[in-house]
């Protein structure tokens, strides 16, 4: 088995913004958006009376629209009597991914997986899943090595702070006092099988600056992005989970310096007074690889 990498190092998951699926307003205004992926919710966004609609709905949508980033659905945990209805409409409308909530253990991950392959569902899905509960994020390495070691479908997890407070009763603090711990624990966890990682979501969506002061925490710690709930927040997350110009300027020289032909074959060289390793040159070529993900998207829009 190969050794754990960020597998997906120019992928953009910057901005991920929750729609509720049977709100047909919000459907609308998806594919005019800048977010890169989008979780169209089939869970708490939708009151239990309203699922069978929403489902309908979303695969009618998916069908006509196609957001420009990654379409990824959320279903309902299995204990609801709703996840296997949509289970059958995620495969119908064939999104990129499909999100699972309240995943606490490895089996979580695996009944969906034995479920996807005797429904004959494409290899391509993904699954995504969110750690929200005392026993995910007490289980999330088990949970993550499931994505090295059963056929690999499972590739991000996004942390639920709403559910976790709810749980276990931790204040709802300014900078997430307590709650990082729980949020480190999980990006370790999915770093060390090879998963992305998503950071929660900020309720006060008319609160920008505390909204900014929080994407900045979630990128120093780690995290590819955030979960988003309104699109007044797509911009700030884009730009706080993107690239800094001087972040790119050093990655660049340190990607010259290694091209340099006194350099060929080297392992490790003084840069300025700095030693830069082989390892610094790999997060160099990252690096670069995503800001060039984020050129052609803009290009495009
Ligand atoms: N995606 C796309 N469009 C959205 C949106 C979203 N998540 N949230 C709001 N909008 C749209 C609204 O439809 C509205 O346009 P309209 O007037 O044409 O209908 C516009 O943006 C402005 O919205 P605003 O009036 O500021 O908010 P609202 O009262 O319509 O909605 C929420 C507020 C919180 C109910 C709504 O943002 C929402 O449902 N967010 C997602 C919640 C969710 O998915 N939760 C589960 C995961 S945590
Ligand atoms: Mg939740």
């Amino acid at each position: 088995m190969s050794r754990a990498t960020n597998h997906h190092p120019a992928r953009l998951r910057r901005s991920v913004l929750c729609v509720p699926a049977d709100n047909a307003r919000a459907l609308a205004k998806v594919k005019d958006l800048a977010a890169d992926a989008v979780i169209f919710d089939l869970e708490d966004a939708v009151a239990p009376e309203r699922k069978a609609e929403a489902r309908d709905a979303l695969v009618r949508h998916l069908s006509e629209n196609r957001p420009g980033g990654e379409a990824i659905i959320r279903i309902n945990v299995a204990e609801s009597g709703f996840s296997e209805a949509d289970l059958v409409a995620a495969v119908a409308a064939s999104p990129d991914a499909i999100l699972l909530p309240k995943v606490e253990s490895p089996a979580d991950i695996q009944g969906i997986l034995e479920w996807l392959s005797e429904n004959d569902a494409p290899e391509s899905l993904r699954l995504w899943a969110m750690i929200e509960t005392g026993r995910g994020v007490i289980n999330a390495p088990a949970i993550a090595e499931t994505g090295r070691t059963f056929g690999g479908r499972l590739d991000c997890f996004v942390v639920g702070l709403n559910d976790l407070r709810k749980e276990t009763g931790v204040a709802a603090l300014a900078g997430r006092t307590y709650l990082v711990p729980w949020l480190m624990q999980v990006l370790i966890a999915a770093r060390g099988s090879g998963l992305d990682a998503i950071d929660a979501v900020f309720n006060d969506f008319r609160d920008a600056e505390g909204f900014e002061a929080e994407c900045r925490q979630g990128r120093d710690m780690g995290y590819d992005g955030k979960m988003l709930i309104h699109p007044a927040q797509i911009n700030a997350a884009n730009r706080c989970f993107g690239i800094d110009q001087a972040a790119l300027d050093e990655a660049r020289a340190i990607i010259d310096a290694f091209a340099r032909p006194e350099h060929a074959g080297k392992g490790v060289i003084n840069l300025g007074g700095r030693m830069v390793e082989r390892l610094h040159l790999e997060q160099a070529l990252k690096l670069a690889a995503k800001a060039e993900t984020i050129e052609k998207r803009k290009a495009k829009s």
